[in-house]
This record gives structure tokens, C-alpha cells and sequence, in this order.
């Protein structure tokens, strides 16, 4: 019983819907405001977006306007810390690390039909005919799943919901469903334009195929193709991604161009729980086809789940995405829902392309989108010959967030010895916590993270070490490697990008005290040349507290 409170799939998740249907109180969410929040919690992450109050879990219906306002949509129960009641809560950001929170966007359109995980376009040539007068209308395509009185699910059906203000408030069109169905499992659907029709991946989860359809406006949709069983199964495919990439060679200039097709696999990743595996091939328009048999996944921790591609990035241009920063088998029971009433964070937005890496051959390349407006002071910018320590007391810094990049060259292959090591800790010196990363150059190159030395939460799939073993760069034949890493912590959140991005991890922990201390000791041959650069991150929400420390978002009317 333990173990089925724990475990938080879809599958299982008709259970806690139930539970929560008969608590469902409409009334207690509020229309045309935004759910107002506290953003001071000690595990309130700062340059990331959280929920003001409640459970968040997906990012739904990412896109990018015109004016180049970000719109994140995600899961939200309004009215819990578990995932249950299902709306479409919404945030707007110009940089994509400032984020106001909107009026809830979308809301069930029965008590007990949950409005699940989907996508949203701008229809700006009208093609849906729902926008007459503007180019900047948009298109919500999503699941809605239907539970019924003793909690059995019902059908999902694929819906659209169209906005003529931007984004800001939707209605439900009338011909729904758009793609109908009778299977409990069929859902979340995301659409992308292809030349001079709209193509929606929608997962048909407990089969493990992602069917393929296509249609002219965004109401009548035509089967085209299915992708079958590929790659780890899990026990469920969920949240399809499916964009086009451009292929980078090593100095950075664009070479092809790719599809790359995500899968987002839970319960059952291998590391537990839930995790995003993703495909690279071409695609004609109705079919994709593989470039190679290869399964690669987005993530070597446990955090980073569902993530979204925005639609509007321009063609040519590298995508961007975030992910949920969370798992399933957690996800539920983490502290900031007691301690702080809000469950989940978003990953920072992410840049990404794909690349060829030594051996492993094509990769999607994970970055940070700019950070420069939250960017800060620099704390160091130190640079060693080989050897080298950094002792950082960063206390003062109010965000608790930081930045750092590491980058190393030079490195002579043939010198490394059992010691060639870079390590970066982050430590509370109050409750002695700490939180631990680094590398091991020789061998395998192992980079880790281990989250082992917090100690503010207790369940036995909160895994404590991740590592990957990096094949990093040898250099140009002259036998002098390089390798490079960026990381971002936040409270309770630290992500880290590792040889260029060729790897990339998300790891939540939950310190009993803050974390105020870093510790970095390079340890390399001599002739090396290590430079670190630390940064303090502003606080993002701390700009829109008001003299309570309550952040209240857009509260003028119609949400622009
Ligand atoms: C993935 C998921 C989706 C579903 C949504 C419900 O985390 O299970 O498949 O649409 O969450 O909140």
C-alpha cells in the first residue's frame, strides 16, 4: 500500500483523481485573476518558475508571439498539492527566467473531465477560421479525460480551445472532439506546421505508438501514420515532442537540419520512475523515419520530465524548451507541498540543437537560454594552471542562486593520473548538508551529481547519485583535450550542463538549511588551464513581491 502511495503514474492516477473528485470545488478557483503566491520559502527556487500555490506537473501549450512574450501553460490543481482537477494554469515572460503569473487558462468543462497535457499554436494565416480580424489568434489542442463516478477512467479525446487575446482566455469550440476515441490512454497531443498543413504526435500510452495526423485547420484531422514500439518502453509513452532542429558541427555552424521526436516513458525509466528518451530523423510530412536505431535520453538524473518545445521559434533557428523538473515517484511527497504549499518546479529554459559527439555520435546539445537578465554580480573569475581551489561563502546572496562555468583546456591525456579530478560542492555549514558534484578525467571521465548529503527529504526512489560517462573532447590530434561544464543551483533545484551540453542533468534536493558554501578544487596536470566564473543570480520574484511578500501576478484585466 506503502508503494501505491508512492507511485504517481497516469495509470495510477484514476485512484487519486477519484479521491479528489467528490472534494472538487469549482468555486474555490477563481476566474479572470491570478491564484496569488508566496514566493519567500526557503525551497522556493528563484530564477525558475513554480506554481503560486498548488501542484503543477506538465508544460503545456508553450509558444512564443510576435512581440516575443513566452507563454508556459502547464498542469495545475488550483486547489491541492497532488496532482488531481486538472486546469491549464499560465505564466508570461519576455526572457523567459522573469515569469507573471496569468489567470488559470483553461478550466475543466465538467466536474469530473480533467484537462490534460496538449500544445498551442498562433494561427496567424486564420486557417481554423477562428480569427477573422487578427494574426495573432491561438489554438490549444489537448487531452480531455473523462473519470467516471466510482473513478474509472473514461475516454481521452483530443479538443481544441481557441483564444483571440493572445492566449490569455480560451473557448472550447463547439465541434469537440477533434480527434475522438473510446481509449482511457490516448492523449496529449502537440502540434507542429509542416510546409502547408499542421501535423499533431498524440501518444497512444499503453500501446507504446505515437500516431501521427494531420490537418488543414486544426478541426478535421486525418490519421497519416503511427510510430511503433521504439526504444524503452517504460510502462507508458506519454507527452510526444516532435520538432525540427538544425544540426551544428563543432564550430557551431549549421550543417543539416533534423526531426527529433521525444518520448516522455513512465513508471518504469530506468533509473525509476520517469524519464524523456527522444529519436533524431526526417520527416516527409506524414511519416517520420529514423536515422539510426539509436534510444538517447534528455536527462542521466531523475528530473526532467515531460519538457516542451516552444512553437514560434523561428525555422533555421536552435529550439527551445522546458521540462518539468520532477518525477512521479516523488513528486507527490517533496516537502515544499507541508512547508511551502506549492509542489514542482520548471527546469531553466533550455537551447538546444544537435551536434556530433565524440564516439556517441549525433546528440540534442542542452545550454541555458541567456541568462543575462538575471545575471547578477560576479562573485570569482579565477583561472589555474592545473592545480587549483575556490572557497566561497555566498550567504550574502539573497536568491540563494547561483551560476557558475567551468572551462578547461590543455588538458595533456597522457599525464592524467588516478587524482585528475575537478570537484564542486555546495554546503550548509548550519546542518553540515551538502550536495556534491564533479568529474574524474582518466577512465571513463565519470561526471556525478549526489544529492546524498541533503537531508530535508526521505523516500527510498529519491535516489541519491547520477552519473554519465563522458567521452570528452581530445583536441585536434595534438593529444590536448578540453572539457567544459555550466551549472545553475537554485534553493532546490541544481542543474548542470556538462562538455558543451553533450550531457545535461536535473537534480531537486530539499536542505533542512540553506545551501551557502561552495567548495571547487581543480586537480589537473600542470599546463592546464582551468577558469571558473561565478555569478549571483537576481531573484526574480522578489521584484514582484509586494510589502507582505505576496506575489500577486496580472491582476489587470483581459491578462495582457
Ligand atoms: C504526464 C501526464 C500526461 C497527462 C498529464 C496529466 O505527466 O501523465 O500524460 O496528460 O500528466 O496531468
Amino acid at each position: 500500500m506503502a508503494r501505491f502511495t508512492t507511485l504517481a503514474s497516469t495509470a495510477l492516477f484514476a485512484a487519486s483523481v477519484a479521491a479528489q473528485s467528490s472534494t472538487y470545488v469549482n468555486p474555490a478557483v477563481p476566474t479572470g485573476t491570478p491564484i496569488a503566491g508566496d514566493y519567500t520559502g526557503a525551497l522556493r527556487p528563484q530564477v525558475h518558475f513554480t506554481p503560486p500555490k498548488g501542484f503543477m506537473n506538465d508544460p503545456n501549450g508553450m509558444f512564443v508571439d510576435a512581440n516575443g512574450t513566452w507563454h508556459l501553460y502547464y498542469q495545475y490543481n488550483p486547489t491541492g498539492t497532488v496532482a488531481g482537477n486538472q486546469h491549464w494554469g499560465h505564466a508570461t515572460s519576455d526572457d523567459l527566467y522573469h515569469w507573471v503569473n496569468q489567470p488559470i487558462a483553461l478550466f475543466p468543462p465538467e466536474e469530473t473531465v480533467y484537462v490534460f497535457s496538449g500544445s498551442a499554436v498562433v494561427d496567424s494565416n486564420n486557417t481554423s477560421g477562428f480569427f477573422p480580424d487578427q494574426d495573432n489568434g491561438v489554438v490549444a489542442i489537448f487531452t480531455l479525460a473523462r473519470y467516471y463516478d466510482d473513478g474509472s477512467p473514461g475516454p481521452q479525446t483530443q479538443n481544441i480551445a481557441y483564444s483571440r487575446d493572445g492566449g490569455y482566455s480560451f473557448e472550447y469550440y463547439e465541434g469537440n472532439p477533434v480527434i475522438d476515441s473510446t481509449s482511457t490512454q490516448f492523449r496529449d497531443p502537440k502540434v507542429l506546421w509542416y510546409e502547408d498543413h499542421w501535423v499533431a504526435v498524440v501518444a497512444y500510452s499503453q500501446e507504446f505508438t505515437i500516431g501521427m495526423w494531420t490537418s488543414p485547420d486544426l478541426k478535421e484531422w486525418t490519421f497519416a501514420s503511427n510510430f511503433t514500439p521504439h526504444g524503452l518502453l517504460g510502462t507508458q509513452y506519454e507527452c510526444p515532442n516532435f520538432v525540427k532542429m538544425p544540426v551544428r558541427d563543432a564550430d557551431g555552424a549549421v550543417v543539416d537540419e533534423k526531426y527529433v521526436l521525444a518520448i516522455s516513458i513512465q513508471p518504469g525509466a530506468p533509473l525509476g520512475g520517469s524519464v524523456t528518451e527522444y529519436f533524431i530523423g526526417d520527416f516527409n510530412g506524414t511519416h517520420f523515419t529514423l536515422s539510426d536505431a539509436v534510444t538517447r535520453l534528455t536527462d542521466f538524473a531523475k528530473d526532467n520530465y515531460a519538457a516542451q518545445f516552444f512553437y514560434g521559434v523561428p525555422d533555421g533557428q536552435n529550439q527551445v524548451n522546458i521540462g518539468w523538473a520532477s518525477n512521479w515517484q516523488y513528486t507527490q511527497q517533496v516537502p515544499t507541498g507541508n512547508l511551502e504549499g506549492w509542489r514542482s518546479a520548471m527546469t531553466a529554459p533550455r537551447v538546444n540543437y544537435l551536434t556530433e559527439a565524440p564516439r556517441i555520435g549525433l546528440v540534442m546539445v542542452d545550454e541555458p537560454y541567456d541568462l543575462t537578465p538575471v545575471l547578477d554580480s560576479q562573485l570569482n573569475a579565477s583561472t589555474f594552471d592545473g592545480e587549483g581551489t575556490i572557497a566561497l561563502d555566498y550567504s550574502s546572496v539573497e536568491s540563494g542562486a547561483l551560476y557558475l562555468e567551468v572551462n578547461v583546456t590543455n588538458i595533456n591525456m597522457t599525464q592524467l593520473t588516478q587524482y585528475s579530478t575537478l570537484n564542486i560542492s555546495f554546503a550548509s555549514p548550519a546542518s553540515g548538508e551538502i550536495l556534491q558534484s564533479g568529474i574524474y578525467f582518466g577512465g571513463d571521465a565519470p561526471f556525478f551529481v549526489n544529492r546524498g548529503g541533503i537531508k530535508g527529504f526521505d523516500n527510498v526512489f529519491f535516489t541519491d547519485g547520477f552519473s554519465i560517462a563522458d567521452v570528452y573532447s581530445t583536441g585536434s590530434g595534438d593529444g590536448l583535450a578540453s572539457w567544459s561544464m555550466k551549472a545553475v543551483i537554485d534553493r532546490s533545484i541544481f542543474e548542470v550542463f556538462v562538455d558543451r551540453g553533450i550531457h545535461a542533468a536535473t537534480v531537486v534536493f530539499y536542505p533542512l538549511q540553506p545551501l551557502t558554501a561552495l567548495n571547487l578544487a581543480a586537480r589537473l596536470p600542470s599546463g592546464a588551464q582551468v577558469s571558473v566564473d561565478i555569478w549571483s543570480l537576481k531573484s526574480t520574484w522578489a521584484e514582484l513581491e509586494n510589502q507582505n511578500g505576496t506575489v500577486s501576478g496580472n491582476t489587470t484585466s483581459g491578462g495582457n
